[in-house]
């Protein structure tokens, strides 16, 4: 039986690599392109079944821009971008193909499927969908259908709220003016967790979450809503002995759990 042949453009590093070697072994023969690498985008779009775009997000626009219109009604157009709504329309925009968005909720470094959880938004067809959906779950990934609306407001939460806070973290400390070494001999276990966190964001892809905060359709809700709070505790701190913050945490807890 043929082979699919899958070229994953984006697929030397990071989540486009974290795929190739998952549908190898689903027995696909799979290429890979970089901006170093001899074969290109524009090649895979050309000779490959599946087309799939795992490049930063602030490329991705111009590589769907660049592929899209080169690929077939046969083909399947797919990227792995931490947003879909824009993504998603630019495939079906620019392309004839089949689309599908998908967005892993983990990094690259997973390996074992147990727990984690892959969005799929349809775009256009059903079979190219059907067969990605199968290899996820055959391997032991979770599956969520979603629309890409639904999955940009949840991820208006989950990745930009969450990753806000952190960026505001790691801000502030630095706005202190009070060097992290001296404030790293008085760490608590807690703060040493979130400081490790704030050294991956900050350090190792600082453009991944500022891609994920600037590019989300309700960022600006988002932010609204972080700066009222944090007026609001503001606020409520500097009445008595911070007995109405309490209280405003207990609503609020009523509310979340
Ligand atoms: N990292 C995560 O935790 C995570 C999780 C889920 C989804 N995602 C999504 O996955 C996508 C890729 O993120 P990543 O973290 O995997 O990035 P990454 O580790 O930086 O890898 C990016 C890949 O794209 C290639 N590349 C970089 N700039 C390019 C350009 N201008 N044109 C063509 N290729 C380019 C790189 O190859 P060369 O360096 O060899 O050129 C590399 O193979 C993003 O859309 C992101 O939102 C990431």
């Amino acid at each position: 039986m043929k082979k699919t042949t899958v070229g994953i453009i984006g697929g030397t590093n990071g989540m486009g690599s974290w795929l190739a070697d998952l549908l190898k072994t689903q027995g696909c023969l799979v290429h890979v392109t970089g901006r170093k690498t001899q074969m290109t985008a524009t090649d895979v779009a050309r000779k490959c079944d599946v087309v799939v775009v795992a490049v930063p997000i602030a490329a991705t626009a111009v590589v769907i821009k660049e592929v899209g219109p080169l690929m077939k009604p046969d083909q399947l157009l797919m990227d792995l971008t931490s947003l879909k709504k824009e993504p998603v329309a630019l495939m079906l925009a620019y392309s004839g193909s089949d689309v599908v968005g998908c967005h892993p909720l983990f990094g690259p470094s997973v390996t074992n499927p147990a727990g984690h959880q892959i969005v799929l938004c349809r775009g256009r067809g059903d079979a190219w969908y059907e067969w990605i959906k199968t290899v996820f779950e055959k391997t032991g990934y979770g599956v969520l259908g979603k629309t890409p609306d639904e999955h940009d407001r949840m991820m208006s939460i989950v990745q930009t709220l969450n990753h806000l806070n952190t960026i505001a973290l790691g801000m502030a400390i630095a706005e202190s003016g009070i060097p992290l070494s001296e404030v790293a001999q008085f760490a608590t276990p807690i703060f040493k967790t979130k400081m490790d966190i704030v050294k991956k964001i900050f350090t190792e892809t600082p453009e991944l979450y500022a891609g994920i905060i600037a590019g989300n359709p309700d960022r600006e809700n988002v932010l609204r809503t972080y700066e009222k709070v944090v007026q609001n505790i503001r606020d409520l701190a500097a009445i008595g002995n911070g007995e109405r913050l309490k209280t405003a945490m207990q609503a609020a807890a009523k509310k979340l759990f």
